[in-house]
């Protein structure tokens, strides 16, 4: 059922990013977000169902998600159940100006919202979802006012106002303060990363 997978998958991404956050600000975002998440889903929620839909850039989710691919327990779980919540998922392109994308955004990436306004469950303060890239895409520069954390599940850059290019790692996170801008770009390789939004 949609609803064991979905409880299935927040259970993973809480442990994974309990087991991999490391900065303050981070660890206190995602506690916050997970007591929230556990909550909502305690409350037997309606799901939104019925509106899956895939875009091209799917066409990397095998490869980037693999579970064969991570050796970390924590972060294998977590691809395995978001792997078995997918096909109830809706995949899209983020809309409005592009500031710092490449050619190869438009076609090459795809966003997914598991919790949030749009997502498998409707939340308004806490939005919790993947982003997938094809090889060698440049994110436009974005801002938002909630606070977010990414879990990195591939190799790949991120970019943060202040700090300029890094590179976290499988596994890596990082935090994003309110309102700061930031990016993300693939190498040779699909990009997969997860990110925990909250509304302060
Ligand atoms: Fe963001």
């Amino acid at each position: 059922m949609s609803f064991e997978r979905l409880q299935a998958l927040v259970n993973a991404a809480d442990a994974a990013f309990l087991s991999h956050v490391e900065a303050p600000g981070a660890q206190r975002s995602t506690r916050a977000i997970f007591e929230t998440l556990q909550d909502a889903l305690s409350d037997d929620p309606v799901l939104r169902l019925g509106q899956a839909k895939r875009l091209p850039a799917c066409i990397h989710l095998e490869t980037a998600s693999a579970p064969e691919r991570f050796e970390d327990a924590a972060l294998r779980a977590l691809v395995e159940a978001f792997r078995a919540l997918e096909p109830d998922l809706t995949w899209y392109e983020r809309t409005g100006d592009a500031p710092g994308a490449n050619a190869a955004y438009r076609g090459g990436h795809a966003n997914t919202m598991i919790v949030g306004p749009g997502g498998l469950l409707r939340h308004q303060s806490v939005w919790l979802g993947m982003s997938l890239m094809a090889p060698k895409v440049r994110y436009p520069d974005h801002t938002h006012p909630p606070e977010e954390t990414y879990l990195a599940l591939s190799d790949g850059d991120f970019f943060q106002e202040g700090r300029g290019w890094f590179t976290p790692g499988m596994g890596g996170t990082f935090y994003n303060p309110p309102g700061i801008r930031h990016a993300m770009r693939s190498g040779e390789r699909p990009f997969l990363a997860m990110w925990a939004l909250r509304a302060c």
